[in-house]
């Protein structure tokens, strides 16, 4: 069925460059047909330093919301008018929202992953976690978790100086060593992975980011890699009779969270999700 746009239809996009692999336009869509919004999203290339340029859209030509990628998080955070507390916390935006007292920036993926473990049934509020990475996606987790009330957060990362920053983010993290490492895991409720470990890996016997002794079968493990889906460190915990939450729940619930935003309406994740599924799909066939 071919969808009508009219002059009313309000126009939402993804920026970043590169931006032409994103998800977000299939997500996004998806969403609006399901919940049958007068939207649509396109993704346009923005290089770094027009970040401006792009806020002012929203702020001058009514576009309806902005998704924003590498390399302008903290570009259009310095552009737009007000941040919410994650935004302020991390100084990174994803989300641009047209809002009558100017353009606000969010961060939706911290958010978004909270609520991708809530969907599979797993609630972070009084967890014991384990977070492997310091990147920007652990940033955005770790405060994430810390405003959802974990009882602990314990950060492992290859850069040691990079987890003690992120630890910054939450007042309930502290960084472990590989040592320390092993009686987190042990201690642990859910295992998140956000480090690159794992991405693009051909099958189960690739690269983990953690020893898989330190599974268990009482262990929640997510990992924000979504390609494969099945990485091999959700494969081992899957083997001891771990529950997996795998990559495509972050940036579903993420998108979701934007979509909310700029519509206020609460969108279908299950139809963002097979529309990523489709979409990863038809690029890897
Ligand atoms: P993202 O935006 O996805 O978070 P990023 O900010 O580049 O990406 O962060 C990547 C994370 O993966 C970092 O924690 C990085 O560790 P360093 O801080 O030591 O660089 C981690 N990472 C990437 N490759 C890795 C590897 N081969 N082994 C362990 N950690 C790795």
């Amino acid at each position: 069925m071919s969808r009508r746009i009219t002059a009313s239809t309000r126009l939402a996009a993804v920026i970043g460059d590169p931006v032409r692999h994103s998800l977000s336009p299939a997500l996004h869509n998806a969403a609006y047909a399901s919940a049958a919004l007068d939207w649509m999203m396109v993704a346009i290339p923005a290089a770094a330093g027009t970040g401006s340029a792009m806020v002012d859209l929203v702020r001058c030509h009514d576009l309806g919301g902005l998704a924003v990628t590498m390399p302008l998080k903290s570009e259009v955070a310095d552009a737009v008018d007000r941040l919410d507390p994650a935004a302020a916390a991390l100084r990174s935006v994803n989300t641009v929202v047209a809002d009558p007292d100017g353009p606000l920036g969010m961060s939706t993926d911290g958010d978004g992953f909270v609520a991708s473990l809530r969907s599979a049934g797993h609630e972070p509020s009084g967890a014991r976690v384990v977070v492997l990475g310091a990147g920007a996606a652990a940033r955005s987790i770790v405060d994430a978790l810390g405003r959802a009330g974990v009882a602990s957060l314990a950060i492992h990362n290859r850069t040691a100086s990079a987890a003690s920053e992120a630890a910054g983010l939450a007042a309930q993290a502290i960084t472990v060593d590989e040592v320390g490492l092993v009686q987190a895991c042990a201690a642990a409720d859910i295992i998140v992975n956000t480090t690159s470990v794992g991405m693009g890996a051909a099958d189960a016997s690739g690269d983990m980011p953690l020893g898989p002794e330190l599974l268990s079968r009482e262990h929640v493990v997510a990992d924000i890699v979504y390609h494969p889906l099945a990485t091999p460190l959700l494969v081992a915990a899957r083997s001891v009779g771990a529950d997996v939450v795998d990559g495509l729940g972050m940036l579903v619930h993420q998108a979701a969270l934007q979509c909310l935003a700029w519509t206020g309406v609460e969108v279908d994740t299950a139809a963002m999700r097979a529309a990523a599924e489709a979409e990863l799909a038809s690029r890897h066939r």
